[in-house]
């Protein structure tokens, strides 16, 4: 999955002949998933047609301040566009629109937006030659790049002029793949490991009987997919569960039940810098395994169990470095059981539902949390979807190990 998926991309179009290649820019990016406005240059329409970019974008094309619709004159909000990117880039940047940049003129909708943008901004210049090189130009590039902006270089090939040399605006593939590679290389979780347990333990019975739970495991999978969309590398450990994860960051370790769970568990945990177990594992699992199904003989039947072992104790007691964290699904004296069991567990975080806040816990799309730390501070989240509540696990763990 591209890094891009769901994000809202502005791209600003500038008068160069590049400008009719951003039709494929604009192709690429929603075909990675993305959320896609454009902004052109009144000058730029002489080499696309903004009735291309809107179709393909499937997004109105703003180029001036005000836009006619019927009798009505309609302003074109700059600071709204330039709120509502993730990413502002302009493909192509011509000499002229890098040198206003620089000097903050404001003298159209995209120069407008541009300084209106908060987000990470990208240029991929276009221009001949000899203006590529042109020390004016070469001091609005480090300008621009001093000022945080990131500089997707032009490369060498035929200009339009006929002349052979630098300042061709990198290909639409190129221009998409430095801009993945970079929002990756910047994830706040690049290079970090994480090991995860998700969904229900089974402790068999006999060869067709199980002791099990209703964990879906949905919980645990959001937290995998946000945790890689962060950048991190992420070992699921995942009980039976109908879940499914195509995050290419995500590597699913099937197990069955908590002995299995225990074992894999162990066999990451040296390596990895972080690990959330959110497994809702079997408690008890029968003593004695029967090797042949039970029959149907006596009124009643009895089970013995015998309890299974703790796999966040365990991972707690042996920690070194790792960033520990451990769920807990209460009914009563909610607070005061989470901080007994984040101590008791040796955790550096414990993720508390209480099974008395409705749409929270097992088999719901929902969960409303409250996360404690070591230091026992408390921080409580809304009901929320389990996709939104995962972000915030992973966002408040980024932020404890940025401290
Ligand atoms: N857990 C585990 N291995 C177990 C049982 C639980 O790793 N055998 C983990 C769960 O994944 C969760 C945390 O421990 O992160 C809390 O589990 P919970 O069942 O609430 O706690 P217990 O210690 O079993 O206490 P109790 O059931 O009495 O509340």
């Amino acid at each position: 999955m591209s890094v891009l998926k769901n994000k809202k991309i502005l791209l600003g179009i500038t008068a160069g002949i590049a400008a009719y290649k951003t039709a494929s820019l604009v192709r690429l990016f929603i075909k990675l998933g993305a959320d896609v406005k454009v902004i052109m240059t009144p000058a730029s329409k002489d080499f696309i047609t903004p009735l291309a970019l809107s179709t393909l974008s499937k997004n109105p094309v703003n180029s001036s301040f005000y836009s006619k619709e019927d009798e009505n004159e309609l302003w074109n909000n700059h600071v709204e566009l330039g709120l509502w990117a993730d990413y502002m880039l302009i493909a192509p940047a011509t000499a002229n629109t890098l040198s206003k940049m620089t000097n903050g003129t404001c003298d159209n909708l995209l120069l407008a937006t541009y300084l209106s943008a908060k987000c990470p901004v990208y240029f991929a210049p276009a221009m001949d030659l000899d203006m590529y090189i042109h020390p004016s130009t070469k001091k609005n590039l480090d300008t621009l790049q001093s000022f945080g902006h990131i500089l997707i270089p032009a490369t060498s090939g035929e200009l339009a002029s006929g002349l052979v040399g630098e300042g061709r605006m990198a290909e639409p593939e190129d221009i998409v793949s430095f801009i993945e590679k970079d929002i990756v290389s910047k994830l706040p979780l690049k290079g970090k490991k994480i090991l995860l347990t998700a969904g229900p333990t089974y402790e068999a019975i006999d060869p067709v009987r199980f002791i099990g739970n209703h964990s879906s495991g949905k919980m645990g999978f959001a937290i995998a997919e946000a945790a890689a969309n962060l950048g991190a590398e992420v070992f699921l450990i995942s009980g039976p569960s109908n879940q499914q994860t195509k995050h290419s960051f995500v590597h699913r370790i099937n197990v069955v039940s908590a002995e299995q769970m225990f074992i894999e568990a162990h066999k990451y945990f040296d390596q990895v810098d972080i690990a959330i177990l959110a497994a809702a594992v079997a408690d008890y699992k029968p003593k004695n395994v029967v090797n042949q199904k039970i029959k149907k003989s006596s009124a009643t039947l009895e089970i013995q169990l015998t309890p299974t072992k703790d796999i966040l104790a365990s991972l707690g007691a042996v920690k070194k470095e790792q960033f520990l964290v451990g769920f807990a699904l209460e009914s009563n004296n909610e607070l005061e059981n989470a901080k007994t069991k984040l101590e008791r567990k040796n955790l550096d975080a414990i993720v508390l539902n209480s099974l008395q806040d409705k749409g929270a816990g097992f088999a719901t799309d929902t969960n409303k949390i409250t996360i404690i730390d070591k230091n026992f501070n408390e921080k409580s989240f809304p009901l929320k979807f389990k996709v939104e509540v995962a972000k915030d696990i992973m966002n408040e763990i980024v932020n404890k190990l940025q401290k």
